[in-house]
Parts: structure tokens; sequence; C-alpha cells
């Protein structure tokens, strides 16, 4: 029986497994293990894909946000507008600084914020919205820019997956006060750890963002504020950087696949990722929406198909958000796709063999 894991990293690993080596074999040697010239190089070039004036590593996509909060200077009593459908880093961020979450729902075809809804849950304690770039799609920007702008709020793109997706031409991480990237192996751009970057245009908060990282030490030993460990590790950076010129490759390969699922997909039940006319998806994930999802994952299972459910609880039903006081009903659209999606396998490497064999499967499951 044919094996489509949801994700094969190993694919990937194996065509550039040489390069990769020798980058890290030279991080190693050089034994420069903190900062450096990777780390330096790779947070340059990052800038330059995202159509930005600079770049900030940082140890995972959690503390890039983590630090963007913290040197936005957003905290106790502030309140920050976000997505109730997402990664759970998104919140927890905000929570971890000590800022209130306030959700609003998601347009159902993008699964990103609604921006017509945020305007209607701003306080005079909202200091930032924080939209997150669900599956490789940017969320609608301009509204959320022309609110932020009205309103004197700072924007958090969370651009966790969706790394060089563009917007009305516009990259990711690019049109609000800062973006932030996830390394995440499984993203579009994976490390062989955690490892994440923030990307912005004003000089006073990138340099505060770096010194942010560094415990909030400038010069080394006298602290302007309390900051974090939140070093990009150079091992990382290294790996990151021979991937990097793959990466619009990478991402034309999964739009390649993506075209295929739509067709073959168009005109059933299977119901396929909605892409807006304004965004190039770079398709981090592959979602479909289809009836009796939860048999469908056993059944894809057996079948040996890897698949995945992006998220099967929305934020505002989190345990540990019960204090917020939100209730099941309070975004319908958030909890109708939470029953209803389903990530199948999207990765590059795929074959024409293996996307054939995932659809048929699926197709077997809904005729
Ligand atoms: C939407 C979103 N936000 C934030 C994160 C957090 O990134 P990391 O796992 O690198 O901390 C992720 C990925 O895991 C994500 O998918």
């Amino acid at each position: 029986m044919m094996q489509v894991p949801l994700l094969d990293l190993k694919a990937q690993y194996a065509q550039i497994r040489d390069e990769i080596l020798a980058a890290v074999s030279e991080v190693l040697k050089s034994q420069c293990c903190i900062g450096g010239p990777k780390v330096a190089e790779l947070e340059e070039k990052t800038a330059t894909i995202s159509d930005c004036r600079f770049a900030v590593g940082a140890s995972s996509g959690t503390d890039a946000m983590l630090n963007s909060l913290m040197s936005l200077d957003i905290g106790p009593g502030d309140e920050v507008i976000t997505t109730p459908f997402t990664f759970f880093a998104t919140v927890g961020c905000i929570a971890r600084v000590g800022a209130k979450p306030v959700f609003v729902d998601i347009d159902p075809r993008t699964y990103n914020i609604n921006p017509n809804l945020v305007e209607q849950v701003i306080t005079e304690r909202t200091r930032a919205v924080m939209p997150v770039h669900l599956f490789g799609q940017m969320a609608d920007m301009d509204p959320i820019m022309g609110i932020a702008g009205r309103h004197d709020l700072a924007v958090i793109e969370d651009a966790a997956q969706s790394i060089t997706s563009t917007y009305k031409g516009r990259k990711a991480g690019s049109i609000g006060t800062v973006g932030c990237f996830s390394f995440f192996p499984s993203k579009n751009l994976g490390a062989v750890g955690d490892a994440g970057m923030i990307v912005a245009n004003d000089e006073d908060l990138y340099n505060r963002l770096k010194i942010m990282r560094n415990h909030g030490a400038n010069p080394k030993y006298y602290h302007k504020f309390v900051g974090g460990n939140f070093r990009l590790d150079p091992i990382q950076a290294a790996v990151l950087l021979v991937k990097l010129p793959h990466l619009d490759d990478w991402s034309e390969a999964r739009r390649r696949n993506a075209a295929f699922y739509d067709e073959r997909f168009a005109g059933t039940v299977v119901k396929t990722p909605y892409i807006s006319a304004d965004c190039v998806s770079v398709y981090n994930q592959y979602v479909i929406r289809v009836p009796k999802r939860d048999e469908l994952v056993t059944y894809m299972k057996e079948k040996g198909i890897g698949c995945a459910i992006y998220y099967p609880v929305p934020m505002h039903l989190q345990e540990c958000f019960k204090h917020l006081d939100y209730k099941p009903g309070d975004f319908p659209e958030a909890e109708k796709a939470a029953r209803e999606v389903l990530a199948i396998p999207i990765y590059p490497e795929l074959t024409d063999e293996m996307k054939k064999h995932v659809a048929d499967t699926i197709m077997g499951f809904v005729s």
C-alpha cells in the first residue's frame, strides 16, 4: 500500500544533505555559537525577501511575537484584538505579557480574521491588532491597516505560516508594524529545530527588538528594560541559509500541488481552499472542508495517508482562557471551521502518483 505522509522532511533533506552538513560544520569549526555572521546574513536576507528594512532573529516564532509585544510595550491593562482560529502561540503571547486577548470571528472563506468585525471591539485599552496569515494566505490587510491608523494601534502580523506570501503584491510581514515568522521544521522555510524572525521598517523599533532579545541589555550588563533570551541559534541560521534559495521553487511546487487538488475536487462535496484575488498563497497547508470529517480522518489513516486538523479547538474555548468568559456560539465561523477542516499532504516533493492516490482516496470516501 502506498504511504503518503502529511509532510516528508527526509525527502527534502536528501536533496540538500551535503550542503547542510557543510554549513553546520562551518559553524562548528568557527565555534561562533551565539550570534555571528550566519545569523546576520539570515537577518539581511529575510528582510530582503520580505521587502522590509530590518530583521531580527528569534529563538522561535513564538519568541518573535513575544519580543514584538514586549518591544511595543504592550502589557497589563492593554487589549490585543486577534482571531480565535489560530495556533495557540498567537494568543499565548498576548496572555504572557499580561494583556487581554480580544477575539473577533473569521472570514469563513479564508479562515483569516474578518476585518469588518474589528472596529466594534475596540476600547480605550486596545493597543494592537494581531492578524494571522493562516495556511499560507495573508489576511485582508488594507481594512485592518485603515482601522489601526484611525485608532492608533500597532499591527503585529503573525506570518508564521506565510513567509514570502503576498497581498496586493506586498509581502507578508511588510505591511504591519512588525511581521513575525516561524522556522519551525514544518513551515515552508523550516530549521532543524526551533527558530524565528521579526521583520520591521521602523529603525527605533528595530533597535528595541535587538536589545529586548538580549535581556534588554545595552551595553552588555546594563539593562534598560527587562527582556529575554530570544536569540536565533547560528546552527539553525546556517541550515536556513542553505534552504532559503530553494524557497520560491518549493512554494511554486506547493501551488502546483494545490492546483492539482483544486481540479480533482472541483464540483464535488470537497470544499477546496479559497484564495482571494488579492493574494498569492504559499500553501503552508492545503485545507479542505468535508462532511463527516472525523470519519474521513480514520479512513485516510487506514489507507496510509497523513492528514491533520488545524485547529480542533478555537482559542476562545480553551480551558486556559476560561476567565475571558467566552462561550460556545460566540464565534460560529471559527467553531464551524474547527469541526470541518482537514489538512492533506501538499509538500513540494509529493509525486504525481502520490497526489493522485490522496485525491482518489478522498473521492472514494465521499462519493
Ligand atoms: C500561526 C502560528 N503562529 C505562531 C507559531 C509559533 O511558531 P513557533 O512554533 O516557531 O514558536 C506557529 C507555528 O508553530 C503558527 O503556525
